[in-house]
């Protein structure tokens, strides 16, 4: 049991499977494991609304941000996580850095470990990067995003935040509209999704959902009009144009009109439908701003479950650190 100010924080609140030192993905982890995470965000939730949000876990521990694409939400949310579990936070600026007089990718993690950091929270363009690091450095890593591969801190929000709402994941439709070929949250939400039983529609122009998706255990449809009367949630993704080499469907008002949550869509979904999207959103593009500020839309409670899942990740990957002196687990 870890004391902290008013309720505690259980180490038994953690699976008794959890065992991993790296959070590369959602492909390898099991049901139990993610559903051990989603318990112990529910433990955090709780500390964020104290007066006082923090709690000694991560005393003495160092997390290092090593974002190389820009980011918003994962970078302070990963940043205030650690900071509420008390551990020292650093961000690295790849532009501001030494990569810029041609020290390798490695070279540099390797200095950064040499600082003492317990914990890498990676993102990167490139598939695999963070795989790649967890194979040359001590340290915890953690996947804050690899190219169009994994995303799995936005996967295990976007489940806390279904899970909240619906009170189940098991059952239910959650459609995924937009641009999949590029996402690498479609990825992990269809992982987690499918782990915890629901059923998942990938949905899109044919450009931007392959077929070949149906293999992972999802269905494809191109037709949002026909899927959306089955959704209990959607989610709702934004064209990753950085990642197109060209153009993959005539132009965004024609994609706005065939794949775009608006209002008159949205009556015609079921009354309690969910609406999600990862952020950043593009009003007007993939939703207008009447259903993104609307009753269905929980894209900001998305957010701030996304502080108490990153709390439960940076805690649960803390049980397989290396010790530190000052008797710490
Ligand atoms: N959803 C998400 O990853 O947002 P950022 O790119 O702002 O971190």
């Amino acid at each position: 049991m870890i004391s902290a100010p008013g309720p505690t924080i259980s180490a038994s609140a953690a699976p008794t499977a959890w065992n991993r030192k790296h959070l590369l993905g959602l492909e390898d982890l099991s049901r139990d494991e993610i559903l051990g995470i989603l318990d112990t965000a529910e433990s955090f939730a709780e500390v964020s609304t104290r007066s006082r949000k923090k709690v000694p876990v991560l005393q003495g521990r160092i997390v290092f941000n090593l974002f190389f694409e820009s980011s918003t939400r994962t970078r302070t949310s990963f940043s205030l996580a650690a900071k509420r579990l008390s551990a020292d936070t650093q961000d690295f600026t790849a532009s501001a850095s030494s990569l810029t007089k041609g020290e390798s990718f490695i070279d540099t993690a390797k200095n950064i470990e040499a600082m003492g950091a317990d914990v890498m929270v990676v993102r990167h363009p490139t598939p695999g990067t963070p795989h790649l690091l967890a194979k040359h450095v001590r340290s915890s890593i953690i996947n804050a995003g690899d190219g169009a591969h994994e995303h799995p801190t936005q996967a295990l929000l976007d489940l806390m935040t279904i899970r909240r709402a619906k009170g189940r994941i098991e059952g239910l439709t959650v459609g995924m509209v937009g641009d999949i070929s590029h996402s690498r949250v479609a990825r992990s939400n269809l992982w987690g999704l499918t782990k915890l039983g629901a059923r998942v529609i990938l949905c899109g122009p044919p450009t931007l959902v392959p077929k070949s998706m149906e293999r992972l255990g999802c269905e494809v449809a191109y037709h949002l009009d026909d899927v959306l009367p089955q959704c209990d949630v959607v989610n709702v993704l934004r064209i990753q144009f950085e990642r197109q080499e060209r153009a993959l469907f005539p132009s965004v008002s024609e994609y706005s009109q065939l794949y775009g949550m608006t209002h008159e869509r949205i009556r015609k979904a079921k009354d309690d439908l969910l609406v999600l999207a990862p952020g950043p959103i593009n009003r007007g593009v993939e939703l207008t701003p009447e259903v993104a500020d609307g009753p269905h839309s929980a894209i900001l409670d998305q957010v701030t479950n996304g502080l108490a899942v990153r709390m439960a990740v940076l805690y649960l990957l803390s049980g397989k650190m290396e010790p530190k002196g000052g008797g710490e687990a």
